[in-house]
């Protein structure tokens, strides 16, 4: 997940990856005699490129790992195994240049391609059926005209029987996809509509904030809840002061959706570092504007157990005093101030302040360690931080078994993130070396 990242996909393409399929293009146009693909207005295909960056086709459509803009190749686990996303350039070979309109805003809409097979909803259609008709027009022809074709074919996705009979899907589809498109609620303002619009439809947030059922479907009712993005956690960010990101204000949740960061509360990593160097940062200020008006007024959902808002836990430690004199051995809590003292203190210090700009943040009153899971200080150990904003990148060293600088075991990392939510965090969550193998495997 957190691998070195493309920016965002508007490379320029190399001068004879766009040669090579124009001249084939235009042979064929010769010999069969069809006219050349319509020319659409500069201004339809600069709406569409916009609307690619809020939709985040870029996130899954272009290999982090120096993939061509759009040619696909990101694999996108899943419990089921790994589906590979599609390459769509508009290569008529690889890609869907062959696509006419109808056909894609039927990909978009209802997971169905111009073969007639149907897609997994790893391809987030059932957000995208909200898309108006004149967005789905204006992504088409941003594709079909702005993006360099290229004709290499992604890996294909095996999932085991009977998940790799795509017309399953027709079940799923008739349980879960609703297939109509977005509706304004005229009792609403203009910005809290526009949020409702690219937060359901565009940014298709609940993705990953809305739990999923057995089927893999969103759980209705439970809209923004919070649910695992493997080995990560989305959490909940309905309105709600404590279970919610209710205890922050309007401008704060601005900030962290156009930066990743807002301090002391939270950062960005994850899947959330990939949409907001990928997309968010990207969006107009009205829209991150209109995005969190809507958030506001979403119904708030708590979980029971729940007691204090996440960013609302932990203090600077007395570091001095908790490795003093004592146990020292793996699994203690001071085993756990020594391992920090050796990996962690030198960016986020010995008290777990951070830095005072916060390059390095704060640890306590930070809604990581607070959180009442700890899926997301066990993957940032493991993965570390790796973000794109404002020009500027972000990152944080991995100390999974890819790490360039201290690789760490299952044990040493539980025994870390347990010092750290009882110093710093939340004191009722304990991290077994077993959750940390889980969190290793990524699923
Ligand atoms: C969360 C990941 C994700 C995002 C975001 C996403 N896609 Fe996809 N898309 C996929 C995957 C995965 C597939 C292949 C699914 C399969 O094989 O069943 C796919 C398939 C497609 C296809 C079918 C092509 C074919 O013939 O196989 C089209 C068209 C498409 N996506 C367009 C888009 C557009 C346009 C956007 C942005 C508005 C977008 N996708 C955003 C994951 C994504
Ligand atoms: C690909 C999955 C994914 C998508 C899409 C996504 N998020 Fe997130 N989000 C996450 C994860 C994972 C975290 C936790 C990140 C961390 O703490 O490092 C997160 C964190 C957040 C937080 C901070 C919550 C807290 O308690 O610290 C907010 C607010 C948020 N997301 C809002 C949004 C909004 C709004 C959208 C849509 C515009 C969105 N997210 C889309 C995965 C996602
Ligand atoms: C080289 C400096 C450096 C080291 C060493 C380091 N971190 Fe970080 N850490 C960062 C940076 C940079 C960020 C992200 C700041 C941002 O997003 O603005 C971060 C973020 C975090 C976060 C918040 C992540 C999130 O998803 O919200 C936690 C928790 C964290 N670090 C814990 C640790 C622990 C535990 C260790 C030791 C195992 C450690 N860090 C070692 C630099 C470091």
């Amino acid at each position: 997940m957190a691998g070195p990242r493309a920016s965002s996909g508007f490379r320029r393409p190399r001068f004879w990856r766009r040669l090579v399929p124009a001249a084939a293009l235009w042979l064929l146009g010769f010999s069969v005699g069809v006219h050349a693909a319509p020319a659409y207005p500069e201004e339809t295909v600069r709406r569409g490129q916009y609307l690619a960056v809020a939709g985040d086709c870029t996130g899954c459509h272009t290999n982090p790992r120096g993939g061509a803009p759009f040619a696909g190749g990101y694999g996108i686990v899943s419990p089921l195994g790994t589906i590979w996303s599609s390459n769509i350039t508009p290569s008529r070979a690889a890609g869907i240049g062959a696509y006419t309109e109808s056909q894609f805003t039927q990909a978009l809409r209802e997971g169905i391609r111009a073969d007639g097979t149907h897609l997994y909803p790893a391809m987030p259609y059932p957000a995208y059926t909200g898309l108006s008709d004149e967005d789905v027009h204006a992504l088409f022809a941003y594709f079909q005209q702005a993006v360099a074709p290229v004709d290499t074919r992604p890996p294909k996705t095996r999932l085991p029987f009977p998940f790799n009979l795509r017309v399953s899907m027709v079940v799923w589809n008739a349980l879960f996809l609703r297939n109509t498109r977005f509706e304004a609620d005229p009792s609403k303002s203009a910005a809290w509509n526009r949020g409702a619009y690219v937060v359901t439809a565009l940014e298709h947030c609940g993705d990953c904030h809305t739990p999923r059922n057995l089927l893999m479907a969103e759980k209705s009712g439970r809209a923004f809840a919070g649910g695992p993005v493997k080995p990560w956690y989305a959490p909940n960010i309905t309105p709600d002061p404590i279970s919610g990101i209710g205890g922050w204000s309007h401008q704060e949740i601005v900030q962290y959706l156009k930066t990743g960061a807002v301090s002391p509360k939270s950062q960005a990593a994850g899947g959330m570092a990939e949409a907001v160097s990928d997309s968010l940062q990207y969006l107009h200020p009205e829209d991150v504007d209109a995005i969190v008006t809507y958030l506001e007024t979403i119904p708030p959902i708590r979980a029971d157990t729940d007691t204090r808002a996440a960013f609302d836990f932990g203090g600077p430690a007395d570091f001095e005093t908790s490795v003093r004199g004592v146990d020292t051995g793996q699994g203690s809590l001071a085993g756990g101030a020594a391992l920090y003292s050796g990996n962690c203190a030198s960016c986020h210090q010995p008290a777990g302040t951070g830095t005072k700009d916060q390059t390095f943040p704060v640890l306590f009153h930070n809604t990581v360690t607070g959180a009442s899971q700890a899926d997301n200080l066990i993957s940032t150990i493991l993965h570390g931080v790796d973000r794109d904003a404002d020009g500027h990148r972000v990152f944080m060293p991995r100390f999974g078994e890819e790490s360039y600088i201290q690789p760490l075991t299952d044990e040493q990392i539980s025994t870390i993130s347990n010092y750290v939510l009882q110093t710093f965090g939340n004191p009722n969550v304990l991290v077994s070396t077993k959750d940390v193998a889980t969190a290793r495997k990524g699923h």
